[in-house]
């Protein structure tokens, strides 16, 4: 019997259409799908899994079902979930726990139902997951034959784990896939954080200064998109590699200090805290526009704003307006949290074909492996490239093969 905990069943029949949408788009997970039916590689397993309640997420989990998995799914961001999606995986068979809008205390609750159920296999976005198992429950921790980890900020928190000795399984990396964050993070981030910022703005970008903090693969992604657009970027970094990088793309690079006076919108991608703090909110302009596109709410002081805040009101869908004391405006997306996924809809259902074709090949591995080694694993390159093999097939897209010499050539490190 299925147990769950959902905004409204009624809304199923909306969900499914969503997912059907979702699952023409994703082409290499349908065909994964397909190809595995008959081996049931999951039968028996129970699979907790903490994602964005979305429509890609239900293709996924209606794989892992279809694969033989009884599937148990908490959100990992409580502004995330699609209540539509969410009542129609129940109807799918899936034991779901997310309602959007849920409070810090039912986010926990959700986490602690899912990992009560003793799962074999837990599916990760962000690291929460893992860390109750590793701080509040090891003994079912123990009973976890394998894990993965789909995000960058997942990824550090599992290796601090690992370098302090204190992994209990194996956790596959999936963000390291080069088919996972070379198109999610760059061009799903790029391009569902500027349709959160349309979204709740309705600006227009042209013309506007976007600064960007932090230049890895999600800040590479909305500085393309925001330039394509016509706005001026600017980047602020820590990293002078990064910083470096930035410069020779055509970017100004400059601290956020002095960014601050110059911006009008801001966007945090940097895995980090206190990234935009009220030392720099204060020398902001009048009417700028702050949001995040990092895991957590952490990257804009959210405090900071609210201290300096005569008040607030909500003054469009997902955007708030904070009075400050001197007068000034300024206007928070999403409350601070990830931004594309609460203003709009995460990453199209194109890239997270390529994500989750890479977590349901993950989940697959466990489930058949015995011995894995109690570390942060890459997900093997054989993967990588059977993943964008398929998804170049899917696109019409044909590639050269090499030649027998060339192979040869490759291979030999002689003068002739
Ligand atoms: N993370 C970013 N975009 C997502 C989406 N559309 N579904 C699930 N997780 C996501």
């Amino acid at each position: 019997m299925v147990d769950f905990w959902v905004a409204d069943l009624g809304k199923k029949e909306e969900g499914k259409l969503q997912i059907e949408w979702a699952e023409r788009n994703m082409p290499v997970l349908m065909k994964l799908r397909k190809k595995y039916l008959g081996n049931q590689p999951l039968r028996g397993m129970r699979v907790a899994a903490c994602l964005h309640v979305t429509k890609e997420t239900a293709v996924l989990v209606k794989t892992l079902i279809a694969w033989g998995a009884e599937v148990f799914l908490a959100a990992s961001n409580p502004l995330s979930t699609q209540d539509e999606v969410a009542a129609a995986l129940v109807d799918e068979g899936a034991n779901v726990f997310a309602k959007r809008g849920e409070s810090a205390d039912e986010y926990l609750w959700a986490i602690r139902t899912i990992v009560e159920k003793t799962p074999d296999i837990v599916i990760d976005d962000g690291g929460d997951v893992h860390a109750y198992l590793h701080e509040k429950d090891r003994e079912r921790a123990k009973h976890v034959k394998g894990g993965t980890e789909e995000t960058t900020t997942g990824v550090i928190r599992l290796k601090a784990l690992e370098k302090e000795g204190s992994l209990i399984y194996p956790v596959f990396a999936v963000n390291d896939a080069l088919t996972k964050h070379m198109f999610d993070n760059r061009y799903g981030t790029g391009q569902s954080t500027i349709d959160g910022l349309l979204r709740a703005t309705n600006m227009l970008i042209a013309g506007k200064t976007v600064v960007v903090a932090g230049y890895g693969w999600v800040g590479k992604g909305i500085a393309s998109r925001a330039k394509g657009m016509g706005a001026r970027v600017i980047i602020t970094e820590v990293n002078p590699v990064r910083a470096l990088e930035a410069v020779m793309d055509g970017y100004e690079v400059m601290p956020m200090a002095k960014a601050a006076e110059i911006g009008d919108v801001f966007v945090t991608a940097s895995g980090n805290k206190d990234v935009i703090r009220w030392e720099h909110m204060k020398k902001m302009k009048d009417g700028s526009v702050l949001g995040n596109s990092g895991h957590f709410n952490v990257e804009v002081s959210v405090k900071d704003l609210e201290e300096n805040a005569e008040g607030w009101r909500e003054i469009r869908k997902n955007l708030r307006e904070y009075k400050l004391k001197d007068g000034r405006r300024l206007y928070l997306v999403g409350e601070g949290r990830l931004l594309n996924l609460v203003a709009a809809e995460g990453h199209p259902s194109e890239v997270m074909d390529m994500s989750f074709a890479n977590q349901a090949l993950a989940a697959k591995i466990i489930a058949e492996s015995t011995g894995l080694e109690r570390r942060v694993l890459n997900v093997p390159k054989e993967v990588d490239l059977e993943i964008a093999t398929m998804k170049l097939e899917s696109m019409g897209v044909e590639i050269d093969k090499l030649t027998e010499e060339q192979q040869r050539y490759l291979e030999s490190w002689r003068l002739e």
